[in-house]
């Protein structure tokens, strides 16, 4: 049996998580984290697991194999540098989180030898989507790169942590330094540069295009998520892969569905 932990119980994914969890027959939930502010902090909000807060982290982690966190960038900062010392392994969802703050995850995770799945988008599909980004953008020399990604109303960060991964390996594969976020005004010719696009709105649960444009003519890659099940299911699988790994590494989604 599996003891998870998990950091944002009463978001839209980590609620979504935490119902696979309490059907399964291999794990279990044994403590969860909410923001204090919340309607449901401190009630029970499954059987036997009482919400609490970042300060009842030793609580919460007592009895986990695996603490998954998908919560806010400055909740997840606050801790996630502390939880390999408690020899707790990692599933982290949450986006946006500072550089500097993973690099020192990742510093602690080695040091203490547990391990850790890091992903911005736990779906297969958009695995693959930022794979076929990398083949298209080293494939199309000279052609302008657009990125637009669409989210939820409710959505704290932008642009997304999916479109930015994105804008990253393909910054790796053209060896474009320049990223432009949206546009406004008398901006001049285009350079070169990666554009990039933020739309919110309603219940989107997060699409994204990548537009590949040459002289007459461009390719438009797009990846939609129509549920957060296929997230779920990255997640789900990435908490039985990590659970008893003590290699000291930070591993991508690649590495558990094995892309
Ligand atoms: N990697 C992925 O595949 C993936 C998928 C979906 C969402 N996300 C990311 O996960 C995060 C959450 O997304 P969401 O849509 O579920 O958000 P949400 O706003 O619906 O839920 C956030 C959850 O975090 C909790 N939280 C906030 N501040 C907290 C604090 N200080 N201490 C403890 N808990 C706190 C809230 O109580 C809530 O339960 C975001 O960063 C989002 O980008 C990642």
């Amino acid at each position: 049996m599996i003891n998870v932990a998990l950091g944002g119980a009463t978001g839209k994914m980590g609620r979504t998580v935490c119902d696979i969890i309490q059907k399964s027959k291999d794990m279990r939930l044994v403590g969860a984290m909410i923001a204090p502010t919340e309607e449901m902090f401190g009630k029970e909000i499954y059987p036997g697991i009482i919400a609490k807060g970042q300060d009842s982290l030793d609580e919460v982690l007592e009895n986990a194999d695996v603490y998954v966190d998908i919560t806010a960038p400055q909740a997840a900062a606050n801790i996630i540098t502390k939880i390999p010392a408690k020899g707790v392994n990692i599933v982290l969802g949450t986006t946006a989180i500072p550089d500097d703050v993973i690099k020192r995850m990742k510093e602690e995770i080695a040091k203490n030898n547990t391990s850790a799945v890091h992903s911005a988008n736990f779906a297969v599909g958009v695995n693959v989507f930022w794979k076929m980004c990398e083949v298209l953008s080293a494939s199309l020399d000279g052609y302008d790169i657009e990125v637009i990604e669409a989210h939820h109303n409710q959505k704290m960060d932008a642009p997304s942590g999916t479109a930015m991964e994105a804008v990253k390996r393909m910054m790796r594969t053209t060896g474009i330094d320049t990223v432009t976020y949206g546009r406004e005004g008398l901006t001049g010719a285009r350079k070169r540069e990666i554009g990039v696009h933020s739309i919110r709105g309603g219940d989107i649960v997060g699409d994204h295009t990548v537009i590949f444009v040459g002289s007459g003519e461009r390719i438009e890659l797009k990846h939609s998520m129509g549920s957060r099940d296929a997230l779920a299911k990255g997640f789900i699988e990435s908490i039985r892969w990590v659970n008893g790994k003590k290699d000291g590494k930070v591993h991508d989604l690649n590495e558990v569905i094995g892309l």
